[in-house]
């Protein structure tokens, strides 16, 4: 199959097109022929060796961990999907060497869900990902409930775009910080109110919406963006972070929960 590789960590000039063996699919595996892969910060993170403490890593390595496609084999035992469904999936293994910058992938059937009529490849690859993000961090994790008052931050970026429109459908009050080029944008996903971070301080903004703090802080950025939002949940709530370990001494002194979520597949939620 073609791929697009890297032989080694670096910048984006280590990407090369490859000819790569075809993937078999094993028991409990199906193999899916890739119509669209999309692209997230964790393929650049890997390209640069960022996560190679997390994972063993193998050379030539394809990157992409999004996919969507149609089902052509399938392993011993797998009765569904079928070959010939319409998939998507989160395409993460415990090793990180054949992703979904290629023509062909092999994941856990379990991992994979079927594509919903009328979406086309290319919006279906760019869910399980993010979505599956958002969701695990907003309701496996931070419990969102309706009448709740989530902060997303970063709302245009992937994973807070699907985190507005979520936490919208779960009936939670979204804020979300956005620059304001991007706030009609992240108003038409469903936030209740935008916060430019690039003008104003978004806690001065979010303590005039929620002066008693809010239900839930799901934090995409980090650093400084996390460091300022402990204080914007009451207590009792949670601080949610898909990039860095929040401080866990920090949260405990203001009563309230903190986490760090990283995604797992399941083709079962998405
Ligand atoms: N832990 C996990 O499992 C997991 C999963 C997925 C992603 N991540 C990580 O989460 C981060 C976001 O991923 P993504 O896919 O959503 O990225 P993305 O699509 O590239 O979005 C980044 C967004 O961040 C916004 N932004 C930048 N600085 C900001 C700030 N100071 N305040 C508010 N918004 C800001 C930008 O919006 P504007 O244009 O409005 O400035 C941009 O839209 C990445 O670091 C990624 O690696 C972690």
């Amino acid at each position: 199959m073609r791929a697009i590789a890297i032989d080694d960590f670096g910048g984006p000039e280590r990407l090369h097109e490859a000819e790569l063996p075809d993937p078999e699919p094993g028991p409990g595996e199906v193999r899916i022929r890739i119509a669209c892969a999309s692209v997230n910060p964790v393929d650049w993170k890997i390209r640069e060796g960022w996560l190679k403490g997390l994972f063993p890593h193998r050379f030539p390595l394809v990157l992409g961990w999004d996919a969507a496609g149609t089902v052509d084999r399938v392993g011993e035992g797998v009765e569904r999907p079928a070959p010939g469904t319409r998939v998507f999936a989160y395409c993460r293994k415990p090793e990180v060497q054949w992703g979904t910058y290629a023509e062909h992938v092999v994941v856990p059937a379990d991992h994979v869900a079927e594509i919903p009529e009328g979406l086309g490849f290319p919006a279906a690859a760019a869910i399980p990902l993010t979505a599956l993000t958002a969701w695990q961090a907003l309701f496996d994790f931070a419990d969102l409930g309706p009448g709740q008052r989530v902060l997303v931050h970063a709302g245009a970026g992937g994973v807070g775009g699907m985190a507005v429109q979520l936490a919208r459908h779960a009936g939670a009050s979204v804020c979300t910080t956005a620059r304001r080029a991007n706030h009609d944008y992240v108003l038409g996903l469903g936030a209740d109110h935008a916060i430019d971070y690039t003008e104003t301080d978004f806690r001065e903004a979010v303590r005039e919406l929620a002066p008693e703090g809010v239900d839930v802080v799901l934090d995409a950025v980090g650093g400084e963006t996390l460091a300022r939002s402990y204080e914007l949940v009451r207590r009792g709530g949670t601080l949610v972070s898909i990039v860095e370990e929040p401080d866990a001494g920090r949260a405990e002194r203001l009563g309230i929960r903190a986490g760090f979520v990283f995604v797992r597949p399941d083709g079962g939620q998405l």
